[in-house]
């Protein structure tokens, strides 16, 4: 399972990537602004602090045009870039003609499986399934995923399932239950996946006896 950071801050990416584990970022526009500072300086420099990894920068364009000029744009900013399109007719056209040029696409605001079949139809390498606003309005976004899951197994799509608006570890545990190919969480959350009382009061342990005995390593 691929783990991916939800950001638009550089400093979080950068943290993330010294632990070594950290396989892609998603971008979106919100996160964008919230960063506060210019699109392509913020998207190059994350692009640099993970060469290796994936990294989604998102369109703003809503016609098939603007969509194909904003896309092609920024795919050609660098290797690793994958284009975010959103879930519309318009996102599906352009999203087939960009992956018939060879530009991967992260189709984003997907929340049913009929949105995710056809996400995967038009050759989307990533299908964004968004699962925290879908339980912020009382529904079961994990449902979503379980089905996208499914349908692209049963027809071999090349497609993998992105769970997007993660809230929490949990949601993190069940994506990878339901055999998900990539989560992408907030920072915070990335943070916390690490977190247990039981590593820290055991660590504490350990080193205190250590200590108490005086023992060493280099001798
Ligand atoms: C996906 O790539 C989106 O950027 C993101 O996961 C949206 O999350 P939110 O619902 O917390 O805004």
């Amino acid at each position: 399972m691929k783990l991916f950071v939800d950001t638009g801050r550089v400093e979080e990416v950068r943290k993330a990537a010294e632990w070594g584990i950290l396989d892609g970022v998603t971008t979106n526009p919100s996160l964008i602004a919230q960063a506060g500072r210019g699109f392509k300086e913020t998207v190059l420099e994350i692009c640099s602090i993970l060469p290796h990894g994936s990294i989604s920068a998102e369109v703003v364009g809503t016609t098939v045009e603007d969509i194909l000029r904003e896309g092609r744009e920024i795919a050609s900013w660098s290797p690793n870039i994958v284009v975010k399109v959103p879930m519309t007719p318009a996102g599906i056209a352009a999203t087939r003609q960009l992956t018939r040029e060879g530009i991967r696409v992260n189709m984003t605001l997907v929340f049913s499986p009929t949105q995710a079949l056809l996400a995967a139809k038009a050759g989307a390498t990533y299908i964004s399934v968004f699962v925290g606003r879908v339980d912020d309005v009382s529904s079961e976004g994990m449902r979503t995923i379980e089905d996208a899951v499914q349908l692209v197994a049963n027809y071999g799509f090349d497609s993998e399932v992105l769970v997007a608006s993660i809230r929490h570890p949990m949601h993190v545990v069940e994506a990878a239950r339901l055999g998900a190919h990539i989560a992408t969480m907030p920072f915070k959350v990335f943070e916390q996946l690490f977190q247990h009382p039981l590593t820290d009061i055991g660590l504490k342990r350990f080193l205190d006896d250590w200590n108490k005995a005086g023992l060493r390593i280099f001798e």
